[in-house]
C-alpha cells in the first residue's frame, strides 16, 4: 500500500508536527542562502545522509505491560540534574536565522533546563549569554592559529563561570561545503539569484539585515584585523584561523589551563576516546560534525557501542549528529550515550520561530522521547538499555 504523504507547509512553527515539518517552515522564513548554510553537508554530503539512514535501521524491541502511567525525562549530568537527556550543540552564525539567535537559544535551554553550548564563532559576546541569560552554560573551543586569541576566550569563558570547555577536534581543516560556495559569487558576495530570494523574506529583512547589518563574530571581533570586521572580511578571514597543527598536547595544555569540565567534541573511534579519558578529559562528544567536515566519516551512531564500551563509566558520553526523533535519542541512550546534543533541529526552530521556534523544537522532541519511554516500557532514562534493541 503506497501513502500520500502530506506534510504542513505554512509558516506557523506552532503547527508543526515534527522537526521535519518545522524544518519546512523555516524554509519559507529565511532566505536559502541562510537555511542551505545550516542544512548543508559537506561534499558530496554522504556523512549526512549516513547520520540518518544509521539510524533508520536500527529496530526497537519494546517491553509490553509495563505500568509507565508515571515518565519522567530527567538525567544527572556531572553531578546534576537536567530536565532532558538534550544539549543545545554549538552553532556559529546563529544572528543569521534571527536577531540575536545565540540568546534566543540560551533562553530556550534554561527554560527548558538542558545546558547549551555557544559556539566560538557566536555572534553574541560570550560574557553577554552569561549575565543575560545564565543558566547552564558551556563554551565551545576553536583551537585556532593565533593561540593568543585562543588564551583569551578560555580566560573570558572562566571568568564568566561557564561550566565546561568543548574543545572541537574536528574541524582542524575546514570543512568543504559546496552549498555555500554556490549561494556566493566571493566572499559574502550573494549570487544574483540569492539576492532576489532575500528581497522575497522582507519579514527577515525586518528581524536581521536591515536594522542590524550582516552579524559579525562578536566574541572574537577583538582579534580581527580591521578589514576582517566587515561581514565579507569576517567571512574570508574566518577559515584562516582554523589550525591544522592543534594535537593531543592541546588536550594536555588545556587540561592544565581550564579549571572545570573539559570535554572533546570529534570523538569517532575507542582508542580516541579512551585517550580522551587518560589525559583527564571529563567527557566527550561522539560526532562527526553533523556531517559538515570528512564526508564519508562513519556515522556516530555506527561507533558508538564500540566507544561507549571502551571508556565504560570512566567518562561522560555524548552524542550528535542526525538527531531528529526521539526514537533516535532513546536508540542512542539505549546504545551508551549519557545525552545528546542538538544542532539542526533548535535551528529550524530558531529560523521559523525564534526563541519561541526553540522552544517549539524542544518540545517536540521531549513528547516524542516521552512517548516513546512509555510505548518501551520506560518509566526513566534509566530504564532504557540494549535490552530494547532488536
Ligand atoms: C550551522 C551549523 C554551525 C555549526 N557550527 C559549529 C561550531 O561553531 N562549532 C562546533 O563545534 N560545531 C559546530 N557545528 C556542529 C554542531 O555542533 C553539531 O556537531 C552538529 O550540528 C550535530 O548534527 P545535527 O545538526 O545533525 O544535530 C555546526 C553545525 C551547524 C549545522
Amino acid at each position: 500500500m503506497t501513502i500520500k504523504r502530506k506534510y504542513y507547509s505554512g509558516k506557523n512553527f506552532r503547527r508543526a508536527l515534527s522537526i521535519e515539518e518545522l524544518h519546512r517552515v523555516a524554509r519559507r522564513c529565511v532566505p536559502n542562502f541562510a537555511l542551505e548554510y545550516v542544512e548543508g553537508g559537506s561534499e558530496t554530503e554522504r556523512t549526512l545522509q549516513w547520520n540518518s539512514a544509521a539510524l533508520d535501521a536500527i529496530r526497537l524491541a519494546p517491553n509490553t505491560l509495563v505500568d509507565t502511567s508515571s515518565r519522567h525525562l530527567r538525567i544527572n549530568l556531572f553531578g546534576q540534574e537536567i530536565n532532558a537527556p538534550l544539549l543545545i550543540a554549538p552553532t556559529g552564525l546563529n544572528g543569521m536565522l534571527s536577531h540575536r539567535g545565540d540568546i534566543a537559544l540560551a533562553r530556550a535551554a534554561k527554560k527548558l533546563g538542558i545546558p547549551f553550548n555557544l559556539s566560538t564563532l557566536s555572534n553574541a559576546r560570550l560574557e553577554d549569554v552569561a549575565t543575560e541569560v545564565g543558566g547552564r552554560l558551556w563554551m565551545q573551543l576553536y583551537v585556532m592559529s593565533d593561540r593568543e586569541l585562543t588564551r583569551n576566550i578560555i580566560s573570558r569563558a572562566d571568568k564568566a563561570g561557564y561550566e565546561a570547555l568543548v574543545f572541537t577536534s574536528d574541524a582542524n581543516v575546514f570543512g568543504y561545503r559546496e552549498w555555500d560556495q554556490r549561494n556566493y559569487r566571493k566572499p559574502a558576495k550573494l549570487n544574483f539569484r540569492n539576492m532576489i530570494d532575500v528581497a522575497r523574506h522582507p519579514k527577515w529583512l525586518l528581524d536581521v539585515l536591515i536594522p542590524h547589518g550582516v552579524p559579525r563574530f562578536e566574541n572574537i571581533i577583538d582579534f580581527m584585523p580591521p578589514e576582517g570586521r566587515t561581514a565579507q572580511g569576517g567571512v574570508a578571514f574566518v577559515p584562516k584561523l582554523f589550525d591544522a597543527k592543534i594535537s593531543w598536547e592541546d588536550v594536555e595544555w588545556l587540561r592544565e589551563i581550564w579549571p572545570r569540565k573539559l570535554i572533546l567534541k570529534g570523538v569517532l573511534n575507542a582508542a580516541d576516546a579512551k585517550r580522551a579519558a587518560e589525559l583527564g578529559c571529563d567527557g566527550i562528544v561522539v560526532s562527526n560534525h553533523g556531517g559538515r567536515q570528512l564526508d564519508s566519516a562513519v556515522s556516530t551512531i555506527e561507533v558508538l557501542p564500540d566507544i561507549a564500551q571502551a571508556v565504560g563509566d570512566q567518562i561522560t558520553v555524548l552524542i550528535d549528529s542526525g538527531f531528529y526523533r526521539g526514537t533516535d535519542i532513546v536508540k542512542a541512550i539505549a546504545m551508551g550515550a549519557d545525552a545528546v546534543m542538538i544542532g539542526r533541529a533548535t535551528l529550524f526552530g530558531l529560523a521559523a520561530g525564534g526563541e519561541t521556534g526553540v522552544s517549539h523544537a524542544l518540545s517536540i522532541l521531549t513528547s516524542e522521547i516521552d512517548r516513546v519511554l512509555g510505548q518501551t516500557g520506560c518509566r526513566s532514562l534509566d530504564d532504557v538499555g540494549p535490552h530494547l534493541l532488536a
